[in-house]
């Protein structure tokens, strides 16, 4: 991260926290929710099918630069898949870049090439060890490991959602994210259960030893995008919702925190990390302030 940008993030926490603001810092955009695969976890995908017009998504990019967002995720659906004429999701991210976003991620399932050395980050989504992951996302592995190989840059970052299936193999992608070539570190979630998907949800026993897990990964130097002082608020489901600096646009709709918000019952089960992390992070909790300045200087 340019010391630029660290700057500007500390003056928005800082303004954040004494003021008890709300305004959002960290956005993301539904390119299309079309997709290639039918993950079992997933209630996402191919609902319209529809790949959002460039034109489009720029007004949302402007949109969302102009409510002071700063941090910007491209999100799908398959993001990968997305396309405008001769336009990619590179020049999506080329663009972001142009228009002053300080940090522009994309969060993909990696069965495309992977040539984004302009994105900050690359959230590849690995669910396991290869028989794991297969069960969760198809026959997918190998394809996947043959692009992070031949990617044009070392900015993946794995990206994994624990559930019923895979919740045994969390080791397996921790030791990948270290000894993968391009591959940076690896970030958690726990499965959030979506009417469709309950099946899948972590009790708080499993979620327990999924955290000693991670830590014990922690310690043992495999690098590990997460804020541990966070496991705590995430097995008991007690961090605060939703977080008000993360908004979601899709298809012109700007919804608070995720997509999800509108989903009854369902922030009071929230599996993912970066709610706990952030909105603890804005609420002044220093042992998340510090491990948060610590993680995203290493790997960001
Ligand atoms: C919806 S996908 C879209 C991007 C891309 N298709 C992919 O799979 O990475 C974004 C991320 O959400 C995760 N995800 C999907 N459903 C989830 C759920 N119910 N709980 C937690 N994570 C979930 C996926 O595993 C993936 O890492
Ligand atoms: S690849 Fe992503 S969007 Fe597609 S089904 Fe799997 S999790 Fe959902
Ligand atoms: S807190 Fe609610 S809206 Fe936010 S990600 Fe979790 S379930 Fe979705």
């Amino acid at each position: 991260m340019k010391i630029s940008s660290f700057f500007y993030f500390a003056k928005f926490g800082i303004r954040t926290i004494l003021f008890k603001k709300k305004d959002p810092v960290l956005g993301t955009i539904i390119v299309t929710d079309k997709c290639n695969l039918k993950c079992k976890h997933c209630s996402v995908n191919n609902i319209t099918a529809v790949i959002h017009p460039y034109e489009q998504i720029h007004d949302e990019m402007r949109q969302l630069y102009e409510m002071g967002i700063r941090i910007l995720f491209f999100c799908g659906g398959e993001t990968f898949l997305w396309k405008d004429g001769e336009r990619t999701i590179r020049d999506l991210v080329v663009e972001a870049k142009k228009m002053g976003f300080l940090i522009v991620n994309v969060v993909t399932n990696g069965t495309y090439p992977l040539d984004l050395p302009e994105a900050d980050l690359i959230l590849l989504s690995l669910d396991g060890d290869k028989e794991h992951h297969n069960a969760v996302r198809g026959d997918t592995y190998d394809k996947i490991m043959e692009n992070i190989s031949n990617a044009t840059s070392d900015n993946i970052c794995f990206y994994m959602a624990i559930n019923q299936i895979n919740k045994t193999v969390i080791q397996d992608v921790c030791l990948a994210a270290r000894d993968t070539k391009n591959v940076r570190a690896v970030s958690f979630n726990f499965h959030t259960p979506y009417p469709d998907t309950r099946e899948l949800a972590l009790s708080k026993e499993e979620k327990v030893q999924c955290c000693e897990v991670i830590k014990r990964m922690m310690r043992e130097g495999m690098p590990v995008f997460n804020l541990k002082s966070a496991f705590p608020y995430l097995i008991h489901n007690n961090f605060p919702t939703p977080c008000h600096q993360c908004v979601v646009m899709e298809n012109g709709k700007l919804s608070t925190c995720g997509r999800c918000i509108d989903v009854p019952g369902l922030c009071d089960e929230c599996g993912y990390f970066f709610v706990a992390e952030y909105t603890l992070l804005f609420r002044g909790n220093p042992k998340i302030i510090f491990e948060m300045m610590r993680t995203y200087l290493r790997y960001v």
